[in-house]
């Protein structure tokens, strides 16, 4: 039979001793990504490299790559270097009168851009419980929900479907931001617009970030980054007007931080395979796997979070047995990946297992 997790595993070098768990901080790029971004990186030295075809059109290939990720036609990708980028161009399309909820405690990429179009032109943002998102929709008055369909401090998902039904009961429109989300949990409803930093759990390189915006909403969001990216000939017209804009989503382009690209094609092709053969899944059997020996209930990706009583004396002991994870006054965050083996995971639970905190224990 063949380890589909111990081959994409052979792939990775952290550091000999270290148990890395921590890919919701940033995620360990695959050796065939790194040695791309080295030849890239070497021909631009030497000056040999065709910058079209060996490095921006890699994002072509990155676009292809998210496209099937998440089950949506590429044509409606954007590539953009963050996630409030993506955020900050749906922020200019709101108006007065428009209506937003957003989960209380919203990572400031997603909240603050429109916390900025409410302080500006006087929208209304309000926020409510992550769990009551889908109930909290007013039919004839919320025009937008924001939300992480996985939130990055709890590993808690959304309801999805749930939110996504009601908001098209009510005539409200979605915006996922699903950083903590792919390629874990399924896109299994049709939102509005998605955003999605790849440097996570994408493992890809810092600067590679993506947006979906349905077909429909294409002309309805102002492109206020055009460039000669973005445009319906990128390699052909750098001068002069008339504007001219792509005719998908590609008109949301931002221009490329070409080393991150070329490293991002790499990796979300592996992750494009991992998935096809199951190892992804693989990955959030791991996660359960965590939180059944914590006591904690299941998540739905692969984010773990570990309430714990005493912050100090939880980092002496992650250390001592060479695990990173992201440790923050009260609680541990881990986040397994491909390159994390049911033993390391054994090894965190039982040095996890005398802090958490028992009433958060199921
Ligand atoms: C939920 C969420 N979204 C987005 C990001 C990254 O945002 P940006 O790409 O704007 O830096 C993070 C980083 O921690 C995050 O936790």
């Amino acid at each position: 039979m063949v380890d589909g997790l111990g081959e994409a595993r052979a792939l990775f070098d952290p550091a000999p001793g270290t148990i890395y768990l921590d890919s919701a901080t940033y995620g360990l790029p695959p050796r065939p990504t790194v040695e791309a971004m080295h030849r890239a990186v070497d021909e631009w030295q030497a000056g040999t490299a065709d910058w079209v075809r060996a490095w921006d059109m890699r994002g072509e290939d990155c676009r292809a790559a998210f496209g099937a990720l998440i089950g949506v036609p590429k044509e409606c990708v954007a590539l953009l270097p963050s996630a409030s980028v993506g955020v900050g161009t749906i922020a200019a399309s709101l108006e007065p009168t428009d209506s937003i909820v957003v989960p209380d405690d919203e990572f400031t990429s997603l909240l603050f851009p429109l916390l900025v179009a409410a302080r500006d032109r006087g929208l209304s943002v309000r926020t409510v419980p992550f769990e009551r998102l889908a109930e909290s929709i007013e039919p004839g008055t919320t025009t937008l929900v924001a939300f992480s369909l996985v939130q990055s401090q709890s590993g808690r998902s959304a309801d999805l479907s749930a939110i996504v039904e009601a908001a098209t009961a009510s005539g409200a429109r979605t915006l996922v931001d699903a950083t903590h989300a792919i390629p874990f949990v399924p896109i299994d409803a049709q939102v509005d617009y998605l955003v999605c930093a790849a440097y996570k759990h994408l493992l890809c390189p810092r600067g590679v970030a993506f947006m979906y915006v349905a077909r429909e909403h294409w002309d309805e969001l102002p492109p206020v980054n055009a460039n000669w990216r973005s445009t319906s000939d990128p390699y052909g017209v750098y001068y002069g007007g008339p504007l001219d804009l792509s005719p998908g989503a590609a008109r949301f382009d931002v221009s490329l931080a070409w080393f991150s690209w070329v490293g991002a094609a790499v990796s979300l092709k592996l992750l494009d395979e991992w998935r096809r053969h199951g190892i992804l899944a693989e990955v959030s059997g791991l996660s359960r796997r965590l939180a059944d020996q914590l006591g904690l209930i299941q998540p739905v990706g692969s984010v773990v979070s570990v309430p714990v009583e005493n912050t100090e004396a939880v980092r002496a002991d992650l250390a001592e047995a060479g695990i990173k994870a992201a440790v923050r006054a009260g609680s541990v965050r881990l986040s397994p990946h491909v390159y994390n083996t049911a033993e390391q995971i054994d090894r965190a639970a039982s040095a996890l297992s005398r802090h958490v905190l028992q009433s958060a224990v199921t």
